[in-house]
């Protein structure tokens, strides 16, 4: 917890949403981390392994409010993303780091695996592109199963052919966010001597504070300043007056994984080169779950093949064995910098979009009822390409695209940002 010693004060005599930060106290800190979803608590706990101190802020009152717990919680196999991408890359890599990272700390998950389906024979070439890209991504297992084998496989299945993919599978997000928490606050190191694993001791302790929103930072040469205030005041903040942060951070590393909100704080940044800052755009999915159903329809997580800005309204199940359908894509504008920050996004979940996953579903499941579908959660993915663009890949900017060394910024982590965690938060952390 940051002690706040000074309180935020928003009267002032300035129009327009400027920052004055006379007054306020400072404190220095090795690395800041922005945003506690499950990418900032796996870069958090690469950098407390290599014996960094860290301090991981978050708007909320607790880790992983954000998009981190409103996804489909599938591990992605890395079937989807152009070659040598970091979506195709880190996919892979992050897949294996996190089926590992699972296991050895019992997170509840499961690797069922997947079928993509072409539902009509004008979508074959496409499952056959999809095979390609999967194959020359390293994906293991793939394989093209004729209509007939995928629907002995799945007996609810329609389709005219399926792509197999073994290596996909589900995971209790909350678990794990919660398991890397442990891990990070209570970090042991392994003490080596030679070769040999001695022991373990207790390396520096990764702080948590909460309920802290980064609202804008400064650039002084390559020092950088983070101002931090209390979530609450700055909820009650009447968006005109000019905002005074509670705290001034001097960190030497600051990771910006702060999801929807990144290139909205990225902007706020004075003496950042905005040029860099990618434009950023919202599509909401919304899922809705299977109601009255003791057996779930499906063993495995059934695809359609993907759609403009998602993947197509798919079955996932979670490890209770409920069933779920989504998410769809609904392109949302008029966003607001503060708001992004404390994630007041609308999560609600119309139940008249129903009536357009009928026959979605029904596509691959015609045997879905009539009145079975109830609305489940939503999760808004932080996108880099708007409609009609082709999908943008993961942005990660450090000092060579902006000169500032110590910051890394990180935009557009949609999925697969869940399954890629791991491998993102080595490759952040291997820079410092
Ligand atoms: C509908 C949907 C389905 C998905 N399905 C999958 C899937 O099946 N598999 C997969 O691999 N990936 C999936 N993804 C992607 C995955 O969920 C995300 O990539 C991942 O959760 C991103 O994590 P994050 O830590 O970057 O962001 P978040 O979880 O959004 O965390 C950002 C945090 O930053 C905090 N924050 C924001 N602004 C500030 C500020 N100014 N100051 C302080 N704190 C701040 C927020 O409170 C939040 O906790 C899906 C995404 C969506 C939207
Ligand atoms: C803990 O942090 C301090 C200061 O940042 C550093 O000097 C020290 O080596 C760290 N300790 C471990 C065990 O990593
Ligand atoms: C964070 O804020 C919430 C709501 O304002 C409050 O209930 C909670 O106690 C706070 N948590 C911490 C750790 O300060």
């Amino acid at each position: 917890m940051l002690m706040f010693r000074a309180h935020l004060t928003l009267a002032g005599f300035n129009f327009g949403a400027g920052i004055s930060t006379t007054n306020a106290p400072k404190e220095k800190v090795e690395c800041v981390v922005i945003g506690a979803g499950v990418v900032g608590l796996a870069v958090a706990r690469e950098l407390s392994i290599r014996g960094k101190e860290v301090l991981v802020v978050d708007s909320a009152p607790t880790f992983g409010t954000g998009t981190s717990s409103r996804n489909s919680e599938v591990i992605h196999a890395g079937i989807y993303y152009p070659p040598n991408s970091f979506k195709a890359l880190f996919c892979v890599k992050g897949r294996k780091l996190l089926y590992r990272f699972c296991s050895e700390h019992g997170v509840p998950h499961k690797q069922i695996g997947k079928l993509i389906v072409a539902t009509g024979a004008s979508e074959i070439p496409q499952l056959n592109h999809l095979l390609n890209c999967g194959i020359e991504n390293g994906v293991e297992g793939l394989r093209m199963l004729e209509a007939s084998e995928a629907m002995r496989m799945e007996p609810e299945l329609q389709c005219v052919k399926a792509l197999l993919s073994p290596a996909s599978g589900i995971v209790d997000t909350h678990s794990l966010m919660l398991s890397l928490v442990v891990c990070i606050s209570i970090f042991l190191e392994p003490v080596i001597t030679g070769n040999i694993i001695q022991g373990e001791a207790e390396s520096n302790r990764t702080t948590f504070s909460y309920n802290t929103t980064i609202i804008g930072g400064e650039l002084e040469g390559h020092q950088m300043f983070l101002y931090a205030s209390e979530s609450k005041d700055l909820g009650n903040w009447d968006g005109r007056t000019s905002l005074h942060p509670d705290l001034i951070l001097i960190p030497k590393v600051v990771v910006n994984s702060t999801g929807l909100s990144a290139p909205a704080l990225a902007k706020r940044v004075q003496g950042l080169h905005h040029g860099a800052i990618p434009p950023s755009y919202y599509a909401r999915g919304c899922y809705f779950t299977l109601s009255n159903t003791r057996v779930p329809p499906f063993k495995r997580l059934i695809y359609p093949i993907p759609e403009e800005g998602g993947l197509g309204v798919h079955v996932t199940l979670d490890l209770d064995g409920q069933v779920k359908f989504g998410p769809d894509v609904e392109w949302i504008t008029g966003v607001d910098d503060i708001s992004s920050f404390l994630n007041k996004f609308d999560y609600t979940v119309k139940t008249d979009r129903a009536e357009r996953f009928y026959p979605e579903i029904r596509k691959y499941f015609p045997n879905l009822k009539d009145g079975s579908l109830e609305p489940g959660y939503a999760g808004i993915r932080p996108k880099l390409s708007g409609p009609g663009q082709a999908p943008f890949d993961f942005v990660i900017q450090g000092e060579d695209t902006h000169g500032v060394p110590g910051l890394v910024n990180l935009f557009g982590i949609e999925s697969p940002g869940l399954t890629s965690s791991m491998a993102i938060a080595e490759y952040v952390a291997s820079r410092f």
